[in-house]
């Protein structure tokens, strides 16, 4: 068996410091990626010592040009990754509407153009070499728009169509493919939005340790959209046949009569 080689971002907290932990516990190499060099200094020394598996550092700033550069060129060149968690993300908390533009246009650039840049390289790469895994994690909001703040909302709905584009176009290539939708997920990502984790009923909240554990059980099981929470499958199939009956009739040639 090949010897497997993760790169994560976002490792250096939450969900992605999870892969990381899960990941090294099933003895694959890391490369973890963030901004906080010391944060993930700490947590490479740690899982070297409890699992013996090498782990190197990339700090990296994924809004900023130069550092998004230096991950992508990874992804490209290092030929030992088999595994690409395209994980770093954040949210933006309030309305879309009341928001300030700017940590708007940060969440977007991190969360779709970030991940695109890495996707992309990761799915060039892994082509060529006949084989890898990208797991690109969206969120069940890509599902709603009942609540949260559209523009993240917007951002994950982006991560699951494209994933499922990527499976379209990558199939029979070698590269396998899987979005993950986590729910409510206790992580320091509302803090960092400036939103009480306590406000979140707890029913409604997953630990990050089951979170991580499901998506990879996923992954095992070879699952294209992973839902971590819901146990009805079929809701999820229901949904996905009444967007495929709209199919035959989005794009016609004449206005439907409601329009003549
Ligand atoms: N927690 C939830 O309820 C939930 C639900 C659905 C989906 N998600 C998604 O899960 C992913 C992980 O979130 P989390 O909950 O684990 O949040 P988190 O604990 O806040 O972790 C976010 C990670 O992204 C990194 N990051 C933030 N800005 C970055 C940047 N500019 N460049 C590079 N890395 C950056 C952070 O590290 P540094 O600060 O060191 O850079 C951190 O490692 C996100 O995509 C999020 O949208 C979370």
């Amino acid at each position: 068996m090949t010897q497997q080689l993760a790169l994560i971002t976002g490792a250096s907290s939450g969900i992605g410091a999870t892969y990381a932990k899960q990941l090294a516990a099933r003895g694959s190499n890391l490369i973890l990626v963030a901004r906080d060099a010391a944060r993930l200094n700490q947590l490479a020394n740690s899982l070297r010592e409890s699992h013996g598996v090498d782990v190197s550092v990339l700090a990296a700033d994924l809004t900023q040009a130069d550092d998004m550069a230096k991950v992508a060129r990874e992804l490209r060149d290092n030929h030992a990754i088999t595994l690409l968690v395209n994980n770093a993300g954040m949210v933006v908390e309030g309305e879309f509407t009341d928001a300030d533009i700017q940590p708007l246009q940060t969440m977007l650039s991190l969360n779709i153009i970030a991940l695109t840049e890495l996707a992309h390289s990761a799915a060039q790469a892994f082509r060529a070499r006949g084989q890898g895994t990208i797991v690109n994690i969206a969120s069940v909001v890509a599902l709603i728009h009942e609540a949260m703040n559209g523009a993240y909302n917007a951002s994950k709905a982006y991560v699951l169509s494209l994933t499922r584009n990527m499976d379209r176009e990558l199939s029979g290539s070698g590269v396998v493919l899987q979005a993950v939708l986590p729910g409510f997920t206790r992580t320091e990502i509302f803090d960092r939005a400036g939103k009480s984790i306590s406000d979140i009923p707890a029913e409604k909240m997953m630990e990050v340790d089951d979170l991580v554990a499901a998506a990879l059980r996923g992954l095992d099981n070879g699952e294209l959209i992973t839902l971590p929470s819901v146990e009805d499958m079929g809701l999820w199939q229901k949904l996905d046949e009444a967007c495929s009956a709209l199919l035959p009739f989005i794009s016609l040639n004449k206005p439907a009569s409601r329009y003549l």
